[in-house]
Parts: structure tokens; C-alpha cells; sequence
């Protein structure tokens, strides 16, 4: 089976209504999500405090797809474990988030979870090459992580540096902040399969009205699609 590229939208349940993770982690699915992105924020690496393993456990059920856990926490390692019983599908940690990566990634992958390694902004691609074969997913930031519904940094040059880097390995191009059916095909064309969106996808719609989010997904992707002239 060749290596799925086709776009898919990640939304990040960040902009969910906290009180209803659940319900709105099936809400996103049924609407169209393909997988769904779960942003943990320790207070200490990222400005901001979000949740843990617990409500990771949770939302499991509720989550018939890939459950794609973004931990903005360091130390990490400590962690890993909790997180893989929680049920991600997708364990990743930030590159800037301490002096051992390689220990983490072997960690991530050992706990039987995929490894992602994300890059702030500021973050080149020099510390990456020799990481590719211990990855699953590369995460673009296109913000500086800590808040949701901030403004897009164009990190295109970036992503088209690490499509070319990645070349037929089976890992993931991730993008993260700030997506939009405006901002989507930038990425999209620059080699990303993998669109997290928070506000773009959760804004004007609720669990009672869910239709909002089946709408602003579609958009995202058929922008993206349009983009690449690559149909899922
Ligand atoms: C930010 C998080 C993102 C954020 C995206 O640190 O990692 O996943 O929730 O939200 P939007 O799409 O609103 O920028
Ligand atoms: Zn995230």
C-alpha cells in the first residue's frame, strides 16, 4: 500500500467547549474530521495549562479514528507512558522540549505509539535529518505554541525543505496554528498532509448544531485539495 498523503484536517479540540470533550470529539468525526488533535499544555514549556493522561483517557472512546496527542509539556519522557495508555495514537514531542530527543522518540515508538517531533517556529531543519528514521510525523508550528486562534507564520519554505528531506520515507508532514481554507493551501502545495485546525474548524458551531463543523472542514480540504490537485 503506497504511503497516504491525501490531505486530512486534524481539528484541535482546543477550540472545543471543555465542559463536552466527548460529544464533541464525535461530533468532529461524524462531521468529516480524520483525525483529532489534542493539544497538552504543561505551563511550563508553553505559557499555558490545558490537560493531561486523564482526560486523554476520557475522550478515547469518543474517538473512533487516530487520536493525535501534541504534548507542549517538558520534561516529556516522564510522561510517555501515561500518555500510550491513555490510547494516542500519536505521541508527539517538541524538539526544543529538552536535550534528549533521540531518548524520547525510541521511548514514543517503544510504548508502541507513533513518534512526532515538532519544531517551533524558530526551529530550522538541521537538528531533523538524522531523525527521519525514527519518526512517524514531522509537526510544522505555524504559530509559537501556547493559544489557539492566533495568526499564521508562513513556515512554507520550511515545509518544502522537509518534503524534499522526508522524500518516499512514510512520515507525515504536519502543520499547526492558524489554518484556514486561506492559509490551507499554502501548506498543502508546500508537501503537508496532515492540517490541524482549531477556531476554523469549531467557530459558528456546537454540539446541538454540529453542521458548522462538517462545513468548515469541507472548505479546508477542498482548499487544500485545490491546492495540491490531489483528491482524497
Ligand atoms: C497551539 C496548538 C494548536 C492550536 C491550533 O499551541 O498546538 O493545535 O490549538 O489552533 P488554531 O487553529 O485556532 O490556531
Ligand atoms: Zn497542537
Amino acid at each position: 500500500m503506497p504511503f497516504d498523503r491525501s490531505i486530512k484536517i486534524a481539528p484541535s479540540i482546543l477550540a472545543a467547549d471543555f465542559a463536552n470533550f466527548g460529544a464533541e470529539c464525535a461530533a468532529v468525526e461524524a462531521q468529516g474530521a480524520d483525525w483529532v488533535h489534542v493539544d497538552v499544555m504543561d505551563g511550563h514549556f508553553v505559557p499555558n495549562i490545558t490537560f493531561g493522561p486523564a482526560t486523554c483517557a476520557a475522550i478515547r472512546p469518543h474517538i473512533k479514528g487516530v487520536m493525535d496527542v501534541h504534548l507542549m509539556i517538558a520534561p516529556v519522557d516522564p510522561y510517555i507512558d501515561a500518555f500510550a495508555d491513555a490510547g494516542a495514537d500519536v505521541i508527539t514531542a517538541h524538539l526544543e522540549a529538552g536535550p534528549h530527543i533521540h531518548r524520547t522518540l525510541q521511548a514514543i515508538r517503544g510504548a508502541g505509539a507513533k513518534a512526532g517531533l515538532a519544531l517551533n517556529p524558530g526551529t530550522g531543519l538541521g537538528d531533523v535529518g538524522h531523525l527521519l528514521d525514527m519518526v512517524d510525523l514531522v509537526c510544522v508550528m505555524t504559530v509559537n505554541p501556547g493559544f489557539g486562534g492566533q495568526k499564521f507564520l508562513d513556515m512554507s519554505a520550511k515545509i518544502r525543505d522537509l518534503r524534499a528531506m522526508i522524500g518516499d520515507r512514510p512520515i507525515h508532514i504536519e502543520i499547526d496554528g492558524g489554518v484556514t481554507p486561506q492559509t490551507a493551501p499554502l501548506v498543502a502545495k508546500a508537501g503537508a498532509d496532515v492540517l490541524v485546525a482549531g477556531s476554523a474548524v469549531f467557530k459558528g458551531g456546537s454540539v446541538a448544531d454540529p453542521a458548522p463543523y462538517g462545513a468548515n472542514i469541507a472548505a479546508i480540504r477542498a482548499a487544500a485539495e485545490a491546492a495540491t490537485g490531489v483528491m482524497a
